[in-house]
């Protein structure tokens, strides 16, 4: 496995690998959901690429960037257990030369849910994805549904922008259900214990609507509902949206994201599942 810095080295890395060519965006820390990834990525691609960059601008909260876990041994380590070719590590200069005076947005799709809690969130993850997919260039790219929002954002950029093909990965969950994040690792034993209540709630959601609840509400309350037996969670918020463009629905007459917000303590964790 090639491991490279700068863009000179990727391009020369990049040369004559095989087609088609996956990348998998990451920034670090790496879980058995990345694995999943590239080794997914590796089954269905002639070679796998994988970034690891956590790029700042994404970051809403200086203090969230500061306290963002990074171990560059033991993701080298993950990456070609899985099956990765070669992993690029820039610098922020690598990704953001002297000068960089560009922003990718896409529009109404980041306006709800995790764009109206994180303002510029999504401007520096799009913009930060159209940076590496240029220098890339990958004919596939391999995201997870558990940032169920980012990755429909980011297949409408690769759509509209006609970038590359956006491959969708299911989410990988702890036994409990607990969705992996490299955000779970900042959890307190207690918390940790408790955040399981999260998946609960929205299973408890899919139930309702598998048995023929088509009522949002009803949805979102019953989600709620499974949330308030924790008292550990502070729910930031519950929604069930049309699966495509995210408006807030109020009956659910076609696919549906059930998704939610919360915080333990100073985490913040997000989770969803998919109705229909
Ligand atoms: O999901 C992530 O890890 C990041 O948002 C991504 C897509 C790598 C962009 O920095």
């Amino acid at each position: 496995m090639d491991v490279v810095r700068s863009r000179a080295e990727l391009r020369r890395a990049l040369d004559g690998r095989r087609r088609p060519l996956g990348l998998v965006p990451t920034m670090g820390w790496l879980h058995a959901g990345h694995r999943s990834l590239i080794a997914q990525a590796h089954d269905e691609c002639g070679a796998v690429a994988v970034s690891i960059f956590v790029n700042p601008r994404q970051f809403d909260d200086p203090a969230d960037l500061a306290r963002y876990p990074r171990g560059e041994a033991t993701d080298l380590r993950l990456c070609a257990d899985a099956g990765a070719d070669l992993v690029w590590l820039p610098s922020v200069d690598d990704v953001y030369p002297a000068g960089f005076d560009t922003s990718v947005t896409v529009e109404r799709l980041t306006l709800p849910l995790e764009g109206a809690a994180r303002p510029g969130h999504f401007a520096g993850v799009t913009t930060v994805v159209a940076v590496l997919f240029g220098i890339v260039r990958p004919d596939r790219a391999y995201f997870g549904e558990k940032d169920g929002q980012q990755l429909r954002v980011i297949e409408r950029m690769a759509r509209d922008l006609g970038m590359t093909e956006v491959v969708r990965c299911p989410t990988v969950r702890e036994p409990d259900g607990l969705a992996l994040s490299s955000r779970n690792v900042h959890l307190a034993a207690d918390d940790r214990a408790a955040a399981p209540v999260l998946h609960r709630a929205l299973l408890a959601g899919r139930a309702a609507w598998k048995a023929g609840e088509r009522d949002a509400s009803a949805i979102r309350d019953r989600v709620a509902a499974v949330l308030a037996t924790e008292r550990r969670v502070a729910v930031e918020y519950v929604s069930c949206a049309d699966d495509v463009t995210l408006v807030e629905l109020e009956r659910i007459e076609g696919p549906a994201m059930l998704s939610l917000a919360a915080r333990f303590g100073p985490t913040r964790l997000i989770d969803n599942v998919r109705l229909g």
